[in-house]
């Protein structure tokens, strides 16, 4: 299908230290999975029509959205096994009327509680609400380095004045925030430059994100970069890193973590979490293993970008769906993974997108069809090997 890289000469075809994969940790003892990060689509509803929406979010009122209560309970069954970062996002989160409520309980939980508004309903009044509640980050979409572009991709006229504006009522009340930036080919060419903004605008953190071709995104197959652009972009994140002052960190783009790996390793680096921080421990697809989705109507996903259904909390506590649900558990049982997925030597550390597999083929166990990397000669006998030894116990 494309021009692979191949582990070459200097590919080590064994498992990448740091993250032990599968069903088992080290020493033999049963891995306990624990979502860090729980993604809550409060509401559907939404201000902006962006092109590429995974939720194809329109205006609304959406039927059926989980109620007051249902949020409370869902927060309080989470807060009972797990303290993950919960981030409120949408459609336009800041649309509905109990969001302090709910952000307050979450807080008052000790959960982390961060939200993704829009730009448009962040006044300054609002932001010292926000702050009120002890939400601790927001996050804006800032799509292009103009209000041209970024205005064509949210579809909404002065959406990029509303974020710019957003962030100076952030600034004034001291509200942290980070800076999200959706990449395909309509923005390739300006990423340097939205990465010059977001810094100058002094974000906390900037995470660009591979599109993937879902919901309204669906339609856009045909402005997904090549993989060849996407190593020479992932390359390039690689080396900017530790350029900039803020956190930089590609995300649901899951082959960073094996160019981050490859570049060290090409260093004479080890990664390890006293050297490299969260980036060590930081997984490229993390969905089903210490990442989850909640819809607005309380279905529960591995993200947002898959839809499969993987329970319902209004049928059954999140906190039983979590250990229980049959996709979770395939999700982490990586050595199953299909194609190159399956045996890479990264495959702990990266994963491929399970989503953009389902959008190419139908089957989210299937290889990422945007990697071009070709593992190691050998590397599938150690995965064959290593199964094999596990099935005899
Ligand atoms: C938590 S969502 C933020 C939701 C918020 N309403 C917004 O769009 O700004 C995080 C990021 O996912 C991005 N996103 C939405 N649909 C996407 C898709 N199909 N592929 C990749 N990223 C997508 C959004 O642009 C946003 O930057
Ligand atoms: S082959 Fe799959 S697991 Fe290996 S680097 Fe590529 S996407 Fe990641
Ligand atoms: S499958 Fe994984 S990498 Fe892909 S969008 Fe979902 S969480 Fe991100």
């Amino acid at each position: 299908m494309h021009g692979k890289t191949s582990a070459g000469p200097k590919g080590h075809p064994h498992e990448v230290p740091g993250m032990k994969g599968g069903k088992e940790q080290a020493h033999g003892k049963k891995k306990v999975w624990l979502p860090r990060l729980i993604a809550w689509e409060l509401t559907r509803s939404c201000n902006l029509d962006c092109i590429h929406c995974r939720a194809a979010a329109r205006f609304g009122p959406y039927p059926n959205e989980l109620t007051t209560e249902e949020c409370l309970a869902f927060l309080d069954d989470v807060a009972s096994f797990s303290d993950p970062i919960m981030i409120m996002t949408g459609g336009e989160p800041m649309m509905r009327d109990d969001i302090w409520e709910i952000a307050k309980h979450g807080t008052d939980l000790g959960l982390r509680m961060v939200m993704a508004p829009c730009g448009f309903l962040v006044t300054e009044e609002t932001a010292r609400k926000i702050m009120e509640v002890g939400i601790k980050r927001v996050s804006f979409s800032i799509d292009g380095a103009t209000a041209e572009s970024h205005d064509n991709f949210r579809r909404v006229d002065g959406a990029f004045a509303s974020v710019m504006k957003a962030i100076e009522n952030c600034k004034k009340v001291g509200l942290e925030f980070q800076v999200n930036t959706t990449i395909s080919k309509h923005n390739l060419h300006e990423l340097p430059r939205i990465l010059e903004l977001v810094i100058k605008l002094g974000a906390k953190a900037h995470h660009p994100f591979l599109l993937v071709p879902t919901g309204r995104g669906s339609e856009l197959k045909d402005q997904e970069i090549s993989p060849e652009d996407y190593e020479k972009t992932l390359t390039w994140f690689y080396e900017m890193r530790d350029k900039v002052p803020l956190q930089f960190k590609p995300t649901c783009a899951p082959h960073y973590y094996r160019i981050f790996r490859q570049g060290e390793r090409e260093k004479g680096i080890t990664v390890t979490p006293q050297t490299h921080g969260l980036d060590a421990m930081s997984k490229g697809c993390m969905g089903g293993q210490s990442f989850a989705f909640v819809s607005h109507v309380g279905k529960v996903q591995i993200c947002g970008f898959l839809e499969t259904e993987c329970g319902d909390i209004r049928k059954e506590p999140f906190s039983s769906i979590w250990n229980t649900s049959e996709v979770f558990k395939q999700m982490r049982a990586w050595d199953d993974y299909k194609g190159r997925c399956g045996y890479c030597e990264y495959r702990s550390v990266c994963g491929g997108c399970r989503a953009r597999a389902y959008a190419f083929t139908g089957d989210y166990m299937e290889e990422e069809p945007f990697c071009t990397y070709e593992p190691g000669e050998g590397a599938k006998r150690a995965r064959d090997l290593k199964k094999k030894k596990a099935a005899q116990g």
